[in-house]
């Protein structure tokens, strides 16, 4: 039997931190032999919430560059750029057709952005932001769609699309499945509930060892917890969640330590520093083989587009025979 599919993608905001990783890359890096695999890179989405695009280019060459230091392997799984598809948009405009102005108003997703980012007037093509995301993953006809869980009702409204284009016009469109990730958060420095760029609480996959230990030492843990003697809660310390993660082995040791007071937040902090550093070195070593070889990183995005645009244009081709466009 084939392969399924899976169609995954981020919105090129910069360089990635460990968020990213163990939220989504770690999962499309095991999922690369199990399915065929499609590596968006979403830098149409991301003018929802930034229209300027000076940026775009350069972050975009940026996460190419953390997805391949991060292990994916872009001879199985081409990475490419939403904008350079064109028929991307060509989806979208079909789409945004067969879905009502009140069912996008209605998307808790694009809801919550609105509110987080303290949005008064929301976009035409920001409400229609699940309508594109269902144009990326219906081009390449992906089954699997691997995210996190804020990104359900987007998948939903994708499915809800393939429906309604499949009884309109005839199949063409399996409705897609999300793969929750299951480890799927991490917590801030800062010990807000989610590592995130915005709110400059992240550890970088390009973080050298120093700058990981500089930020750990800055970082929030029990606040209860003033000095080395004090019984902590590593329950809603982001330290202990970090040990969790890089340095189960220990994990036992540390919470009682730390519930004891034994164990002091400096003490902690340095080890766990050390542990994210080694997870990290293969990572910083294969980024800088990347960044010293910018046309490698280049050629990647030129075939991955080739690719992608051949699987697209096969989609488009069905999608325009059933409309009677042909
Ligand atoms: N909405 C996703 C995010 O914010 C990015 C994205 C765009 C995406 N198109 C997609 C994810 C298609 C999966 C499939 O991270």
């Amino acid at each position: 039997m084939a392969k399924k599919r899976i169609l995954s993608g981020m919105r090129p905001t910069g360089k990635l931190h460990l968020g990213h990783y163990v939220g989504a890359l770690e999962n499309w890096v095991k999922l690369q032999n199990e399915y065929d695999n499609f590596h968006l890179i979403a830098d149409y989405h991301v003018l929802t919430t930034n229209l300027n695009t000076d940026d775009i280019y350069q972050n975009s060459i940026e996460m190419a560059i953390d997805w391949l230091a991060s292990g994916i392997n872009p001879e199985k799984s081409p990475i490419f750029r939403q904008s350079q598809v064109k028929q991307h948009t060509e989806l979208n405009l079909i789409f945004s057709m067969l879905i009502t102005a009140s069912r996008l108003e209605r998307n808790p997703a694009v809801k919550d952005q609105v509110r987080d980012l303290k949005i008064e007037n929301i976009a035409f093509g920001h409400l229609g932001y699940p309508v594109l995301m269902a144009a990326d993953i219906l081009l390449y006809k992906g089954n699997v769609v691997p995210v996190g869980d804020d990104q359900i009702p987007h998948v939903e409204i994708a499915r809800e699309m393939a429906r309604k284009f499949n009884n309109q016009y005839g199949f063409v469109f399996d409705e897609p499945e999300t793969l929750l990730t299951k480890f799927s958060r991490l917590m801030g420095l800062d010990g807000d509930a989610k590592m995130s760029k915005s709110l400059g609480n992240s550890i970088l996959l390009s973080d050298e060892p120093e700058i990981v230990k500089s930020k750990l030492k800055k970082a929030v843990t029990d606040t209860q917890k003033v000095r080395k003697g004090d019984p902590g809660r590593p329950e809603i310390c982001s330290i202990f969640s970090y040990q969790q993660r890089f340095n189960e082995g220990e994990t036992v040791e540390i919470e009682a330590g730390c519930r004891s007071g034994a164990l002091g937040c400096f003490d902690c902090k340095m080890k766990c520093a050390s542990k994210i550093s080694s997870f990290l070195e293969p990572i910083l070593e294969k980024r800088n083989y990347y960044e010293n070889r910018l046309d490698e990183v280049k050629n990647v995005l030129n075939e991955g587009e080739k690719t992608a645009r051949a699987t697209a244009e096969s989609t488009m081709t069905e999608v325009r025979t059933k409309m009677k466009l042909g």
